[in-house]
């Protein structure tokens, strides 16, 4: 089942937890096509174009947040957005390559999870102290 976004994801910052709902809506429509098997080579190619285009954009306007706010975790978040983006130009290029496959697309459902699960809830949510 979808992970959903709760209070505990909450940033203090509104913009950001905005833009964090969009990310929690991406991952649940991927499951939505997985439930209804209803993905193509069209499907993943729309996801990951819109995921990289928002992503970029996000990561920006946190990453100023975190600096403006003096965040302890700014650092840290700015390395760990890199290492979330090398990660997504990897998918991209598989996908280019290869094309979609049942193995592509648990395998960026598990990384979308564990981003939202593990990046928001450990580091962006430090936020909070700050804001
Ligand atoms: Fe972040």
């Amino acid at each position: 089942m979808a992970i959903v976004w709760k209070e505990e994801y909450n940033t203090g910052e509104s913009e950001v937890d905005k833009q964090h709902k969009v990310l929690f809506k991406y991952l649940e429509d991927l499951e939505d096509h997985m439930k209804a098997a209803d993905i193509n080579d069209h499907y993943i190619k729309m996801l990951l174009d819109n995921l990289g285009i928002f992503t970029r954009s996000h990561f920006c306007y946190e990453e100023i947040c975190m600096r403006r706010m003096k965040c302890p975790a700014a650092a840290e978040n700015k390395m760990i957005h890199g290492k979330l983006l090398t990660a997504y130009g990897s998918f991209l290029k598989r996908f280019e390559i290869e094309g979609v496959s049942d193995d592509l697309i648990q395998k960026l459902h598990d990384f979308l999870e564990s981003w939202l699960v593990n990046h928001i809830l450990k580091i962006d949510v430090q936020m909070r102290d700050c804001v």
